[in-house]
């Protein structure tokens, strides 16, 4: 792989071991994947403060030094971490002090992830504690490359925001952090981008719930691969864009998609296929939308609801100002809870803009940092969960062995009201 002078430099210790460790990483992750090269990035998204048993383990042998090395740089090393050599975000996480006694979650586990973010912030790590940075000020430009984790993130960093990065992991991100490179490879290069596979919409597309089940057809359709979408679709909001790649990345392994005068490198259906002429298309009609309703409510078989999740991937503050309105002038039926996830900074608009009293006097609640896929964690006793998210209806009930129900924020506000599902697709 060909290395610059600098990337030679940092590689033979000139900025110290820590750097050295980063770059021999990279090197070796570049050379398995036939990178020729490592392009700049000047944005990584990655996880360090999450809580585990492992880093626990680690932080009381050596420290953070010791659990970033291990883990972050995957190296026994003894080394000492510098700062961050470029912009670099933690990305959801555990759950913080704020939900003590609300969410049955270890305390050892919050302590742990205080004493991470009071490291990393130190280090330069800004702690935006979100599976969206790009709704809390990480919004790359077109044709900026990253290194973020995050399938949700980096489907909506790719297509909507037309910037560059792969789904990186754990190491390969905080190798990011203290060098700014990453291999170029995969969505980094231009002929990886074109589209692959072509949805043609033919039953009307223009609600959150509709973009979900869409996002979900063409990751079932397109795999790992590239779909360009056209048809019968509005145009999509911030929060419907988020929810249709959420699912895509879901149910296949999308990372980039286009839509043809929405997304930026598809000003016309030629330029998402880069000139070269559109496959067969896989028809989105009423079978196969009825098809995905299905397929997304099969857990579910008991109609009383005992939880309902609202905010995967983490909401927008509108999707949080809705589901107050919802909720106004309701009580949350006894023995169901409603749990809203945000970002904290979002939280705090929320609060601000009295969204978080209203869904507080319900009985909901919005809650910050985690959620219960990441955390591992729902309400004591759940059996039944509701939500308006995709992803959570699909890999929840595996995660907790809980039945899920799929359905409209309106169909989960009146589940949590009335203690049971009465959905259905309109
Ligand atoms: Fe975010 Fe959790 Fe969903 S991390 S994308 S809310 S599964």
């Amino acid at each position: 792989m060909f290395l610059t002078d600098d990337e030679r430099r940092m590689r033979d210790g000139a900025e110290g071991a820590a750097v050295a460790a980063a770059m021999d990483l990279l090197i070796r992750y570049g050379q398995a994947l036939d990178a020729e090269r490592l392009c700049d990035v000047r944005n990584v998204a990655g996880t360090m403060t999450q809580p585990s048993p492992v880093k626990a383990r680690l932080v009381r042998e050596g420290g953070w030094n010791k659990a970033f090395a291990v883990i972050n740089l995957d190296s026994d090393e003894d080394l000492e971490i510098p700062g961050m050599g470029v912009p670099t975000c933690q990305l959801q996480h555990g759950f913080g002090a704020d939900a003590l006694g609300v969410v049955p979650y270890p305390k050892q586990n919050i302590e742990l992830q205080a004493s991470a973010e009071s490291f990393y912030g130190r280090h330069g790590v800004n702690i935006l504690a979100t599976c969206t940075p790009y709704q809390v000020g990480n919004l790359p430009v077109r044709g900026e490359h990253c290194a973020w984790m995050e399938s949700s993130a980096v489907i909506y960093a790719n297509s909507v925001l037309g910037a560059r990065t792969n789904c990186e992991g754990t190491a390969s991100t905080g190798a990011a952090s203290l060098t700014g490179k990453i291999p170029c490879w995969g969505n980094h290069r231009d002929e990886n981008r074109k589209g692959t596979h072509l949805v043609d919409v033919r039953v009307r597309v223009e609600s959150f719930q509709d973009w979900g089940m869409l996002g979900y057809f063409a990751g079932q359709v397109s795999g790992e691969d590239r779909p360009v979408v056209t048809g019968d679709i509005s145009r999509p909001d911030l929060t419907e864009l988020k929810h249709f790649g959420a699912a895509a990345a879901t149910s296949g392994g999308v990372e980039l998609y286009h839509i043809p005068g929405i997304t930026p490198e598809a000003a016309t259906l030629e330029a998402a296929f880069r000139g070269r002429k559109p496959p067969a298309p896989a028809v989105y009609g009423p079978a196969e939308r009825r098809a995905v309703y299905e397929t997304l409510n099969e857990i579910g078989s008991a109609t009383d609801v005992d939880f309902v999740l609202l905010g995967c991937p983490h909401a927008s503050v509108d999707q949080i100002r809705r589901t107050a309105v919802a909720l106004d002038g309701k009580r949350l039926s006894a023995g169901t809870e409603l749990w809203l996830m945000a970002p904290r900074a979002l939280k705090d608009v929320a609060d601000r803009s009295g969204y978080t009293a209203a869904i507080e006097r319900a009985g909901g609640r919005v809650l910050a940092d985690s959620c219960p896929a990441m955390s591992r964690a729902a309400p004591s006793g759940t059996r039944v969960f509701a939500t308006d998210s995709a992803k959570q209806a699909h890999y929840l009930p595996a995660i907790l062995g809980i039945e899920a129900w799929f359905g409209t924020l309106e169909e989960c506000v009146e589940a949590a009201v009335t203690g049971r599902w009465n959905g259905g697709l309109r």
